[in-house]
């Protein structure tokens, strides 16, 4: 009796476990049919025409989501400057310790007036809290803290993950009413560091050449939209009913050059602005008027960059910062100080430290493995 229970018990601890792992595999499995359903009909079936059709509205009806009134405005912040550089900085009321430490660290505009002789814009880009008790108490603050670095931009939309597509067309349309001559135009997110002298280098040089029809990031291909209904990404059939999205750059970094920014808002101006995840809006604004992002190695998606002066030289962007910004920028501005960085042995040691740091699989999230072989001036 005893033998034959230990025996079931056996059996019944065998089959939980093929369970476990059947719903666990299912999972796993059912994720690489996603990714490579939504592949194949990015590379092979489909040239996404039927974006056209689909989100195309009229004017009046675009119109809803994007002529929402100022509450915080500053008209003159770009003035008769040559702005090189427009950054929003998409923020949320209660950030106000973020905000300050962007202001005192990548984002400060007199240093880089100072120290890399080109104007930039820093802006923060709100909209109003979604809890009446708090806004009446944040919106106080706001003002205060605005009264002292005249840098907030804030619309009355209800702030929240769900409404990011409004916050977008705010920029976009800040850009085109104050700010028309600014060469290009950033929107980051309030946890991501940028490491400012290497972008100002890069757009000048950019700037130099032509500036034109620039739309950088991290790309994403043939991403499928999210099913589960856990997610924060959901999207449903009725809102998106194809396997992949158009090509876009994530929200937490991107740049467009001037024209392409304005493309873009005028595009935006007549799709249905109701797809709430904004850097996909973007991307399905984008393909209306046939413009491709281009990928850049060294702004990351996701990802926070490993700190490593190989990784300082040429990083743009790294994502999920939030208590480090101080310690990062001291770390970039002395590496950019030592300028340690062009002999043929530093390039070796660089090149062997970034395939150890980025290559390895499972190590790192934030640069993909090629950037560790992307040379500084090759873009
Ligand atoms: C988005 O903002 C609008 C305008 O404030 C509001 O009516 C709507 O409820 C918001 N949507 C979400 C999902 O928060
Ligand atoms: C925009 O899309 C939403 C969701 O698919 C839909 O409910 C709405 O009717 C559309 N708006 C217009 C004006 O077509
Ligand atoms: C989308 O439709 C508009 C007019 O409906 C047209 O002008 C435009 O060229 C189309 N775009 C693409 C990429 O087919």
């Amino acid at each position: 009796m005893p033998r034959l229970k230990r025996k079931q018990l056996h059996l019944i601890i065998i089959c939980f476990s093929a369970l476990v792992l059947m719903a666990y595999w299912e999972k796993i499995d059912n994720n690489i049919v996603t990714h490579v359903m939504s592949f194949s009909y990015r590379y092979l079936l489909n040239s996404f025409t039927f974006i056209n059709a689909s989100f195309r509205v009229n004017p009046e009806d675009a119109i809803k989501y994007s002529n929402h009134r100022y509450l915080i405005n500053h008209e003159r912040k770009c003035g008769e400057k040559d702005v090189l550089l427009l950054l929003f900085v998409k923020s949320s009321s209660e950030n106000f310790e973020r905000r300050r430490a962007i202001r005192s660290t990548w984002g400060n505009e007199a240093y880089i007036e100072r120290m890399l002789g080109v104007t930039v814009r820093v802006l923060f880009a709100l909209g109003l809290h979604p809890e009446p008790e708090q806004k009446r108490r944040l919106q106080r603050q706001l003002l205060f803290e605005d009264q002292r670095y005249h840098d907030l931009i804030q619309q009355d939309f209800i702030d929240t993950f769900h409404n990011l597509t409004r916050k977008l067309l705010l920029q976009l349309g800040w850009k085109e009413a104050y700010c028309p001559r600014a060469q290009f135009l950033m929107s980051a997110d309030d946890d991501v560091f940028v490491h400012i002298p290497n972008l100002i280098h890069f757009l000048q040089g950019i700037g130099r050449s032509n500036g034109k029809n620039l739309w950088i990031g991290r790309v994403h291909h043939g991403s499928p939209p999210v099913r589960d209904k856990e997610s924060k990404y959901y999207v449903s059939q009725d809102l998106y009913p194809w396997l992949s999205y158009p090509d876009y750059t994530p929200g937490s970094g991107y740049v467009l050059s001037r024209d392409v920014a304005t493309r873009i808002y005028q595009a935006a101006l007549t799709i249905n602005a109701s797809f709430h995840i904004d850097d996909v809006f973007l991307g399905i604004c984008a393909k209306v008027i046939n413009i491709a992002p281009k990928d850049h190695a060294f702004f990351s998606g996701e990802g926070k960059a490993p700190y490593h002066p190989c990784i300082y030289n040429q990083m743009m962007t790294s994502h999920g910062h939030v208590s480090d910004f101080h310690e990062m920028w001291k770390r970039v501005t002395e590496a950019e100080a030592g300028q340690i960085s062009s002999g043929l042995i530093w390039r070796l040691y660089c090149t062997v430290t970034k395939v150890r740091l980025l290559c390895l699989p499972f190590l790192s999230n934030s640069y993909p493995c090629k950037a560790a072989f992307f040379e500084y001036d090759s873009f």
